[in-house]
């Protein structure tokens, strides 16, 4: 007898583009295709239709500044306040609603509801006793927690009174706190005693003090109680104070929202970058908001009285923009999960869906393939059936997954948004409006309107059809970076070309490059084929090869190494490490478990390599480069390509054999 799942599975593999559902697009927030003609006619007036989703203490006169390219300011003589916009502004009509649904990993433990009201009253209470404890405005202040409550209060708590946080996500080491603590400046921490991950009770406080001890300045540290008396760590809290004593002490004040400049910073993100030196990226208050806000209604589809699941986490841009930001700033629902997919099971996530009646669920091609490993007896044990739209985000999403995703968890009735963007974009750059535009599984999509993308060669010359070469977005929008933290030239430098004059258009003469290969297909859809620059992209996280390297190199009896991206099934690109060894020391399981640790240490697990090589040397030209591009294909048992331009060509065998032992 036909199996009506393989039937449909053959049916959906062949089929590579699909029309948004009936039903969805009957309800969605936008559904009338001209509006990337309007967008395009009014640009960038038609950014007014996002920064007007927002209130403002003072409405803004111009829309885009462009004097000083690419320094461009955006409703730059606005004033707002992004709390007041995620909180004060619901309280009347919506102060009873859930505002944040948290479930904690210990089934044993109850979930929390905040409404808008009492989320309103904590980050009040909280911002209070931020200002009591000296913080000032435009202070910036370090926030190193996993995904507990208390993360998003800090956020809108500094927001609340203009101090730029800076998240840094809990995954990572003592050593990568203490260098985004010193590049910033910031003096001010909160931090939590431990949290649940896959069952124990992980010790974060320990490694918040060990981050603290690599700080070159004077700190004062908040931190929160999150575990119970039964799993405490004996931490000595006694130097610092704790969130819920700071929350008790200022219950029922009221902190006026600080009217901040739309230029002015709402936070400071970290991400990798080619140099060992990670990079500050800066968002602004008005521009970022709207520009999460918008995107959030028009992609996402989120309106008030949904319930909206980005299992993102929020230590990552995904977090900060869509599970925070963005769907509080539309006074919706936002949940927010502690632990893992697959912990207790694996019906974690299905079991969250069924029980809030999700309406969205927005994750990773990563966590999609592994649901996929896993099978449909998972999902296909639950009610899913209030999901409305899909969403992934972080790395290519593979045909294969898109259809199991759009089969098993939307039922082929929710609509599947692919979208591109980067911590420096601020928010979705590349994508289908769910309701208009047409999906094709692999691709992510076209600009969003008003959006100017393209893809040129290296001498910036649009290439043809079919072809891949470098992403550019042309012109400027809202949510973009501002400059990198202190370091305005290696904002140009990274980012930004300066193009004479080929048209009349004069606002296309500075290009974005966020160093992304891409192809474009007759239609206008991208297909966004990874990252060009020596970044790689593991679970949809950023991680700079050299910063690897440099972790690696500070190993007892590393002489060089080298790290470059191999192809993983789930996690899309796995690290591979290329190592030799100092003169004396012995390639063995000892040194590779001490490497391993190093990278732990020195970023985090994630980066933790999944293969380590030994070699005598590594493939270099003439010139002494690592050709990083052959060392890439032994990883992936690619075809070699030319090898004559190496210095040493001979090595290539050796090393091909060294993979290939282990
Ligand atoms: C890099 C940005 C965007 C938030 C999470 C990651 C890759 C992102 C897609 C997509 C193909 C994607 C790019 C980009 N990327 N989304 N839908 N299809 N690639 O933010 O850490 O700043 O990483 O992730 O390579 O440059 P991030």
């Amino acid at each position: 007898m036909a199996d009506p799942d393989v039937e449909l599975e053959a049916r959906l593999a062949e089929q590579d583009s699909f029309e948004p559902p009936a039903d969805f697009v009957e309800q969605a927030n936008v559904t009338d295709p001209d509006i990337y003609d309007e967008f395009e006619a009014n640009w960038p007036d038609c950014w007014t239709g996002a920064a007007d989703m927002l209130d403002w203490n003072t409405e803004y006169t111009e829309i885009l500044d462009d004097s000083n390219p690419p320094f461009y300011q955006w409703f730059a003589d606005g004033e707002l306040n992004a709390s007041a916009n995620c909180l004060d502004r619901h309280l009347d009509e919506r102060g009873d609603e859930a505002a944040i649904e948290w479930v904690g990993e210990p089934t044993d433990e109850a979930n929390r509801t905040y409404t808008y009201q009492e989320l309103h009253d904590e980050v009040n209470a909280f911002a209070a006793a931020l200002r009591a404890q000296g913080v000032e405005e435009d202070d910036i202040v370090t926030l190193y927690m996993p995904m507990i409550p208390e993360l998003p209060i800090a956020m809108l708590a500094c927001a609340r009174i203009g101090a730029p946080h800076s998240v840094v996500f809990a995954g990572f080491s003592a050593d990568a706190l203490a260098t985004r603590m010193n590049a910033a400046d910031s003096e001010h921490l909160i931090t939590c005693d431990g949290y649940y991950r896959r069952g124990d009770p992980l010790d974060h406080f320990e490694k918040a003090t060990k981050g603290l001890a690599g700080v070159d300045h004077d700190t004062d540290t908040i931190v929160v109680n999150r575990l119970p008396d039964a799993d405490s760590f004996d931490h000595d809290l006694s130097a610092h104070d704790t969130y819920a004593d700071l929350v008790a002490a200022h219950e029922g004040e009221t902190v006026d929202p600080v009217a901040r400049n739309a230029e002015d910073m709402l936070f400071l993100m970290y991400t990798s970058g080619t140099t060992g030196q990670p990079k500050g990226v800066k968002h602004t208050t008005g521009g970022y908001l709207s520009w999460a806000t918008w995107t959030s209604h028009a992609v996402l589809d989120i309106k008030p009285e949904d319930t909206y699941f980005c299992a993102a986490d929020i230590g990552w841009i995904t977090g900060h923009s869509y599970i925070v930001y963005g769907p509080l700033a539309l006074g919706t629902t936002t949940m927010m999960y502690e632990g893992t997919p697959d912990y207790p099971d694996r019906h974690r996530l299905w079991e969250i869906i069924e029980e809030y009646e999700a309406n969205q669920l927005y994750t990773a091609p990563t966590a999609i393939r592994s649901f996929m490993k896993w099978g449909e007896k998972y999902p296909d044990a639950h009610d899913l059936s209030s999901l409305r739209l899909l969403g992934t985000v972080g790395e290519p999403i593979n045909p294969r997954a898109w259809k199991w995703y759009y089969q098993h968890i939307g039922d082929e009735s929710c609509p599947v948004v692919d979208t591109w963007w980067q911590t420096e974009t601020g928010g979705m750059m590349l994508t289908t409006l769910p309701a208009i535009g047409e999906m094709k599984p692999g691709s992510a999509g076209p600009p969003l309107p008003g959006i100017s993308a393209d893809i040129v060669d290296v001498r910036g010359s649009p290439v043809g059809a079919g072809e891949a070469g470098y992403l550019v977005v042309n012109k400027p929008w809202p949510g973009m970076l501002r400059t990198l933290y202190q370091n305005d030239d290696r904002f140009i430098n990274e980012y930004w070309r300066e193009y004479s004059q080929v048209d009349s258009d004069d606002s296309a003469d500075w290009v974005y490059f966020p160093e992304d290969g891409a192809k474009l297909d007759a239609d206008g859809y991208f297909t966004v084929l990874g990252r060009v620059d020596d970044v790689l992209n593991v679970s949809g996280h950023r991680l700079g090869t050299m910063e690897i390297e440099s972790a690696i190199v500070g190993v007892e009896g590393v002489a060089e190494a080298a790290v470059v991206g191999g192809d993983h099934e789930i996690k899309g690109e796995a690290v591979y490490a290329y190592v030799i060894t100092e003169d004396g020391y012995e390639e063995n399981d000892t040194l590779r478990d001490r490497i391993i640790e190093g990278v732990e240490d020195a970023i985090g697990p994630i980066a933790r390599p999944e293969k380590v090589v030994f070699t005598p040397e590594l493939p270099k030209t003439r010139s002494g480069k690592i050709m990083r591009r052959l060392l890439e294909n032994i990883a992936n048992d690619d075809e070699l390509g030319d090898t004559s331009t190496l210095r040493n060509p001979e090595i290539v065998d050796d090393i091909q054999r060294a993979a290939g032992d282990d």
